[in-house]
C-alpha cells in the first residue's frame, strides 16, 4: 500500500491509474478503524480495480466543545489494517493540507441535514460535505463507501451528489455492531465499563420500535415513546434526539408511509453515541 500526505501525492500516484481506465474505489474515514470501517474497505476492494482510503479528522465537521482533541488516533494501526485489505493507497493529509491559509469556500446542502444531528450540531453537515467534496475531487473516484449507522450524512453526501452532478457511485452499507448490538464507532473507546454495558440499550430499544411498525404501529409518537421508554432504564443516557423521518429527505413524518428511519443521538457522560434502525414495509 502506498500512503500519501500531500494532495498532489495523490494525484501523481492515481492519475496514471485513471487514464489506463481502472475503476478507483473510495472510503472517507476519520481513521480508528473498525469492523465497521473495514466492511466500507473490503466491498470497495472487493468492487473496484484501485482502492483509497483517508484518514483526516476534519476539525470542521467538530463544534468548539467537541471531541476534535481526544479523538482516538491509530495511524500505524490503521495502515496495517488497510494494507491487510488490499487497499492500494492511504491519504493522511495534514490539516493545512485541506485548510490552507486563506481557505474561504464551504458547501452547504439544505432541507436533508435541517434535523437531528444538524440541528444539534450547527455547522457539522456543512463541515462533512465541505471535505467530502474536497476529498472527492482529490481522488476522483468512480465509487464511494459510506455507513448506514450515519444515515443522514449518507443521505446527505447522496444529495451533494445528485445536485452536483457527481459522477460516483455511493454504496451505503448496513451498522456493523458488536455481539450485544452495540453500532461499531470510533467513539465507543471514550465508555467507560458502565456506560459500555447500558449503550447496547440503545439498539435494543430501537429493535422493539421496528418489532412494534411490523406489528403494524405507524404513529411516529409512539415509536418514539417506546424507544424513550428503553433509554429511561438507564439514568446516565441523556437523550439528544429520538427521530421518526422519511428515508428519502430526513423530513420527520407523523405517520409513516413509506421508507423511514428512527434515529437517535445520546450522550452518556460526554460521549455522544448514535444509531438508527430503518423500518420498510414487507
Ligand atoms: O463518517 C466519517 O468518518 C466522516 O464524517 C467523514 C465522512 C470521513 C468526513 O470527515
Amino acid at each position: 500500500m502506498q500512503r500519501a500526505t500531500t494532495i498532489a501525492g495523490v494525484r501523481e500516484v492515481l492519475k496514471p491509474l485513471r487514464a489506463a481506465g481502472k475503476r478507483i474505489g473510495f472510503v472517507p474515514t476519520m481513521g480508528y478503524l473498525h469492523a465497521g470501517h473495514m466492511s466500507l474497505v473490503e466491498r470497495c476492494v472487493a468492487e473496484n480495480d484501485v482502492s483509497v482510503a483517508s484518514i483526516f479528522v476534519n476539525p470542521a465537521q467538530f463544534g468548539p466543545n467537541m471531541d476534535l482533541d481526544r479523538y482516538p488516533r491509530d495511524p500505524e494501526g490503521d495502515g496495517a489494517k488497510l494494507a491487510a485489505a488490499g487497499v492500494d493507497l492511504c491519504f493522511e493529509p495534514a490539516v493545512e493540507e485541506i485548510y490552507p491559509e486563506g481557505f474561504g469556500t464551504w458547501v452547504e446542502v439544505d432541507k436533508v441535514t435541517e434535523g437531528m444531528d444538524g440541528a444539534s450540531r450547527p455547522g457539522y453537515f456543512r463541515g462533512i460535505c465541505t471535505v467530502v467534496l474536497k476529498l472527492f475531487e482529490i481522488v476522483r473516484p468512480d465509487a464511494a463507501y459510506f455507513g448506514e449507522k450515519d444515515l443522514q450524512q449518507a443521505v446527505t453526501v447522496r444529495r451533494m451528489i445528485e445536485d452536483l452532478h457527481l459522477e460516483i457511485d455511493l454504496s451505503v452499507l448496513p451498522t456493523v455492531r458488536e455481539p450485544d448490538g452495540l453500532a461499531m464507532s470510533s467513539r465507543n473507546a471514550y465508555l467507560n465499563d458502565e456506560d459500555r454495558a447500558v449503550a447496547p440499550l440503545l439498539h435494543e430499544a430501537l429493535t422493539g420500535a421496528a418489532a412494534r411498525f411490523r406489528e403494524g404501529e405507524r404513529s411516529a409518537d409512539a415509536l418514539v415513546a417506546h424507544v424513550r421508554e428503553v433509554l429511561a432504564r438507564a439514568p446516565a443516557i441523556a437523550v439528544d434526539y429520538i427521530s421518526v423521518v422519511d428515508l428519502r429527505d430526513m423530513q420527520p413524518v407523523e405517520s409513516i408511509d413509506g421508507d423511514a428511519c428512527i434515529a437517535l443521538a445520546v450522550d452518556l457522560h460526554g460521549t455522544r453515541l448514535i444509531d438508527n434502525i430503518i423500518l420498510r414495509d414487507g
